[in-house]
């Protein structure tokens, strides 16, 4: 890393979700739902552990990324620097632990879903090696009664 070699990068424990969540709220880039709320959250970091990380400067959290797998491909989400943060290769740093992880658990392939208008999040997979497909559209069945799940 950069400038951001004083930055440590930590497994994301349920302990930094109010940070990190307060991160998320804060920037552009992210939709936020119910299925962000700290007991989904929890569980989804119980079902892949070890597999999220956060950065943190000085003790206090600049970053974070979900990430996890299904035993068949693995997903990555909701990566966030804070602003002032940013373009000092904190996010590349937290997604290489991801593909590490990823990498150990004999996961080959990894998906990230972008917002189609989120062109700067879209400059930054394509700069790091990520394939934008154009062979793909994304189906999504709502399998609750929450609009907001
Ligand atoms: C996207 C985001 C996570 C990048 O974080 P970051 O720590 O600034 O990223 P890095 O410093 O590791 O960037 C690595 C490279 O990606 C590219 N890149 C990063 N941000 C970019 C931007 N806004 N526009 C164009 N390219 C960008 C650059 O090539 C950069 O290298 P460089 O600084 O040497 O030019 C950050 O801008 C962010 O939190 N955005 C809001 C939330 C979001 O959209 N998340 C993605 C959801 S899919």
């Amino acid at each position: 890393m950069r400038e951001a070699d004083t930055v440590i990068i930590d497994v994301l424990s349920i302990a930094d979700y109010d940070s990190l969540r307060a991160l998320w709220a804060s920037i552009g880039g992210i939709v936020l739902r119910s299925a962000d709320s700290r007991p989904a959250v929890a569980r989804y970091l119980d079902r892949n552990p070890g597999l999220s990380f956060v950065a943190r400067r000085n003790g206090r959290l600049v970053g974070g990324v979900l990430s996890g797998h299904d035993g068949r491909r693995g997903y990555l989400h909701h990566l966030a620097v804070e602003p002032a943060e940013r373009r000092r290769g904190i996010a590349s740093a937290l997604v290489e632990r991801c593909l590490d992880a990823l990498e150990r658990a004999g996961i080959e392939k990894i998906h990230i879903d972008v917002l189609a208008n989120n062109t700067s999040a879209q400059q930054f997979w394509a700069r790091a090696g990520w394939q934008k497909r154009y062979d793909i559209v994304r189906f999504s069945f709502l399998n609750s009664a929450d609009t907001n799940a």
